[in-house]
């Protein structure tokens, strides 16, 4: 339908426009009723739906719909179009709810291991945090439905996160902080954009022109508007100067009588507040136009079953010396307690009311495997008794193999708080030590939203990551650990040896008054590179059933100049028995020697492609790279640039299992 926003807005009083830009409550825009304007329903997101019930007063009281994976599992699939279709079937549920935007995809760069949000979050890396956003879009728009990419921008910690200021240079905002959101924004154009929290070099983001206006709307060509996080409005006026349209969920008026003052004060132009109205109502009418069409039928059943499909092709298998698959018909022992509840969603705003949750222990026994089980110890506390712990060892001895379903524990890692220490609950590394003494045979499965140490890696034969995998993550620990599908998730984060090890170690959370970004653009696999340290699995790691071999990597061209393009091939073939899905990852290294102020990170990734092998199949992946690929920012000119001479593009498995460096001249100093 055709609307005529800015005449409706030169029909709105100064006290109408000022309040349409905060909420009517937690989760609804207001509406004028003389007008015709509706309201907007929003709710969280990113992985399901967190719909206020209507019959309840409490807005934490959500329906009940669907746990599809968490941001950390969907990243480990390496695979935008598995977002999409994570973000499609939300989309979908969102219809059926009357939702008009999903507060999602989160994409904020996993900067220490520790942030409590983590688990919502894709990567440390911005490439794959951006591909993954732009799926995910890309999924829930097709619906109809809007999104709300979120937290803009910097907002890598729990600790003071309501005034914490993310200190660090432009170099390392642009390369590594920005990107996820520019490369959605561009690329899928979200309905809404959400502040975060945190300042950025002392200014809040609710506040920074430079975030909200000139990078969002002047650089990146940003359509929509602008929303709060919920309550990250410091100064109401100076967030309408700079470009945040929405306050939510609203002041109750406090904030709205300050914009007329201002207005009438003189110290705010009516013509900034006209235009956040106008951002606003141009997506309030195009949500509404949306919901005009008939709603697709909630379908929860159909959606379980989608996020168990989905679930299967995020899992990452870590290691592996042989006993996984689990031979059919071999008499297995199930440890745990995550074995009966697994941990599948984490704590805050991302909660999920969902209608069932398969456990691994459940599946196996409907599948009629010869599983027994053994509590161990429980999944929600970190709690130790002995007289378990020897039923589990004993059970484990006699058993051909053992399966040990670890994880974080609720309490461990939410949204709110970050983590002390990266650690699972010594009572589950005692018992994962002790079973690993008696049987050789040992696999443990983690149910973790974030990477945690290991020290009985060495000692075991398999880990299999689930991360927080959704409703259906028990469907597709069964079907992993039985070989009826095979593991093709790559890590999108590194797993360090230990804490220490990690870039932001002196610094991580900061005082509570600045978070000094002090490791830079080094952040995850940059720095572990860069020091050359061991880790305990590397960026891009993941172990599958079947095999993959590279052949025939090639340029089409050996130098690149600016305005041009090159083209990367390489053949990957299926050498195992096995169906299976190979991600090719293509990492960019400058090896001009040109000086980088700020220091040269060793290789980057530029590119990647997951793509599905029967046995024995082959296929070729086909990469186009441009000067940006190569390039780094420039703080002296505010510009990508890259410096001429060589380049080695890498293809390969994993960042630390490279298959193909292939030489590259870059001609000229400009891009
Ligand atoms: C979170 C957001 C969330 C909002 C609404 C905030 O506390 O940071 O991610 O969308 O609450 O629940």
């Amino acid at each position: 339908m055709e609307h005529n926003i800015p005449e409706l807005v030169a029909q709105l009083t100064l006290e109408e426009k000022a309040g349409l830009c905060s909420g009517a409550d937690f989760w609804h825009t207001k509406t004028v009723e003389r007008l015709g304007i509706p309201t907007l329903m929003v709710s969280d997101g990113p992985h399901g739906l967190r719909t206020q019930d209507p019959e309840q007063d409490d807005p934490n009281h959500s329906r009940k719909a669907v746990c599809f994976p968490a941001g950390c599992s969907v990243a480990a699939s390496f695979d935008p179009d598995l977002a999409r279709r994570e973000g499609a079937a939300i989309g979908r549920e969102a219809r059926a709810f009357g939702v008009g935007v999903v507060l999602g995809p989160a994409v904020n760069i996993k900067r220490s291991p520790l942030c409590g949000r983590n688990f919502e979050y894709y990567s440390e890396d911005p490439v794959l945090a951006g591909e993954l956003a732009t799926g995910y879009i890309n999924g829930v728009q097709s619906q109809g439905v809007g999104t709300s990419i979120k937290h803009f921008a910097a907002n890598s910690q729990e600790y003071r996160r309501m005034s914490a200021s993310s200190d660090m240079t432009e170099r390392t905002l642009r390369e590594i902080y920005l990107p996820a959101f520019e490369t959605a924004v561009k690329k899928s154009q979200p309905w809404t954009v959400m502040c975060s929290y945190n300042r950025v070099n002392d200014v809040f983001a609710s506040e920074s022109r430079m975030l909200l206006t000139d990078i969002l709307r002047t650089e990146w060509n940003f359509k929509g508007f602008v929303m709060s996080d919920w309550g990250a409005v410091a100064d109401r006026v100076k967030g309408v100067a700079a470009g945040l349209d929405l306050e939510m969920p609203g002041s109750g008026g406090v904030n709205d009588a300050k914009i007329v003052a201002a207005v009438k004060a003189g110290t705010l132009s009516e013509a900034a507040l006209d235009k956040a109205v106008i951002r606003i109502l141009n997506i309030v009418f195009r949500a509404a136009d949306e919901a005009a069409a008939p709603a697709p039928e909630l379908d929860l059943k159909g959606d379980h079953t989608i996020a168990a499909e989905l679930a299967k092709e995020c899992a990452v298998l870590l290691q592996n010396r042989g006993v996984l698959p689990l031979k059919k018909g071999s008499k297995v022992v199930y440890i745990g307690g995550f074995a009966k509840t697994p941990r599948y969603q984490g704590g805050g705003s991302s909660h999920i009311n969902t209608i069932r949750v398969d456990s691994a222990l459940e599946m196996a026994e409907s599948h009629g495997r010869r599983v027994s089980y053994v509590e161990g110890f429980p999944a929600d506390l970190d709690q130790r008794e002995e007289e378990e712990f020897l039923r589990a060892v004993s059970a484990a001895a006699e058993a051909d193999a053992a399966v040990i379903f670890a994880g974080l524990p609720e309490s461990f890692e939410s949204e709110g708080f970050d983590r002390s220490h990266m650690r699972l609950p010594e009572s589950q590394n005692n018992l994962i030590a002790r079973v690993a003494a008696v049987q050789k045979n040992t696999v443990v499965v983690l149910h973790t939203g974030s990477p945690v140490e290991c020290p009985w890696a060495n000692d075991v034969n398999a880990v299999l990551c689930m991360y927080l995998g959704g409703e259906g993550v028990g469907a597709a620990a069964d079907a992993l650990l039985w070989g009826d599908a095979d593991p093709c998730g790559r890590l999108p984060e590194t797993w360090p040896l230990r804490l220490e090890d990690t870039p932001c170690y002196l610094d991580f959370p900061g005082d509570g008054v600045t978070a000094d970004y002090r490791e830079g653009v080094y952040v995850g696999y940059r720095w572990y590179d860069a020091r050359k340290m061991p880790v305990r699995w590397p960026f891009g790691h993941g172990l599958s059933y079947t095999g993959y071999v590279y052949r025939g990597a090639a340029l089409d061209a050996d130098t690149l100049t600016p305005g041009g393009t090159v083209t990367a091939r390489v053949t990957v073939k299926n050498s195992g028995a096995m169906r299976g899905a190979e991600v090719v990852q293509l990492y960019v290294a400058d090896a001009t020697g040109a000086p980088v102020p700020g220091g040269r990170v060793p290789q980057a990734l530029r590119r990647f492609a997951k793509i599905d092998l029967q046995p024995g199949e082959e296929r070729e992946v086909v990469f186009t790279l441009t000067p940006q690929d190569i390039s780094r920012y420039s703080p002296e000119l505010h510009a990508w640039c890259a410096a001429p001479g060589r380049y080695e593009i890498r293809i390969g498995h994993s960042s630390r299992d490279i298959r193909a460096v292939l030489a590259l001249q870059y001609a000229d100093a400009k891009i």
